[in-house]
């Protein structure tokens, strides 16, 4: 069933479901908000190429006009443990599965904890912080190739030091994902090929299907027009600042 054109609330004993628009483009589970603190840690996600950095860039826009602080990042983080994962997806460097799980973990958590220009330093610093890419991918990207449940726990201690406020996921197909990659890159990475980017959209439903209860996950059909998804995610987002 396509979700986007399903009927009716589908609700979870943690959570509450939200249409933020009447044509159902975009589904959003709970609205918890860590309330201990002001800024919001919003993770996109999705298959490469889904939008993402698009639409950071529009909402980074927005809520700089309401004169917010934001900062952008993503991960593989741009640091010493990003640059060597990246040589792996670009085919430098050898990688098994296993290892590159691994060094998402690390990579992780120094995107977390590093001084210079770490999340909770940024965060600590007033900015809502809005990152391409987090704990979701590895289950996703890793989970489709070694085992989910030691993925999840091997990234545990990210996800307890920090929980994103609300996951937004962009929703296109494969198909999509990779017109666009070819269009966007002479030579796609080593893992940007049909056959894993099934996979990881397989991995990513369940992922969400899985952390639906007791996180807040926003999914948005990423086949709309770049200002309609703009708008899904800006509903959400400004309830959980509650803007009017
Ligand atoms: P990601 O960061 O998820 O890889 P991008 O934001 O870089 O994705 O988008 C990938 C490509 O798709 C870019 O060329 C971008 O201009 C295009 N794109 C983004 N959003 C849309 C959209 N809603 N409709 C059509 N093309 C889009
Ligand atoms: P990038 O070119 O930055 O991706 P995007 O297409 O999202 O703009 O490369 C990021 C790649 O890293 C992407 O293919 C997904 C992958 N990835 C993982 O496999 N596991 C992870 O935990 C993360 C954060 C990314």
């Amino acid at each position: 069933m396509n979700r986007f054109t399903s009927t009716g609330i589908r609700s979870s004993n943690a959570s509450l479901l939200i249409f933020p628009n009447p044509g159902q483009s975009a589904y959003l589970w709970s609205m918890n908000k860590n309330d201990h603190r002001p800024e919001l840690f919003i993770a996109f996600e999705g298959i490469d190429g889904s939008g993402k950095s698009t639409q950071i860039n529009l909402l980074s826009e927005h809520l700089s006009s309401l004169s917010h602080r934001v900062h952008q990042t993503c991960e593989p983080s741009p640091g010493p443990i990003g640059r060597m994962i990246r040589d792996i997806f670009t085919g430098k460097m050898e990688g098994d599965h296993h290892t590159i799980a691994g060094l998402f973990v690390a990579d992780r958590l120094h995107h977390l904890l590093n001084k210079t220009d770490g999340i909770l330093t940024k965060m600590s610093a007033g900015n809502h912080v809005l990152t391409d890419r987090y704990v979701f991918s590895s289950y996703a990207y890793q989970g489709a190739h070694v085992d989910l449940d030691w993925v999840i726990a091997a990234n545990s201690e990210s996800q307890r030091i920090l929980q994103p406020d609300l996951h937004i996921f962009l929703d296109i197909p494969v198909d999509t994902a990779l017109s666009r990659l070819v269009k966007r890159r002479e030579q796609l990475e080593i893992f940007e090929t049909r056959e894993n980017l099934e996979k990881v959209k397989t991995m990513y439903d369940l992922v969400l299907d899985r952390f639906r209860t007791d996180q807040n996950i926003l999914i948005v059909d990423g086949m709309q027009r770049q200002e309609d998804i703009a708008a899904d995610i800006w509903s959400a987002v400004k309830s959980m600042l509650d803007l009017e």
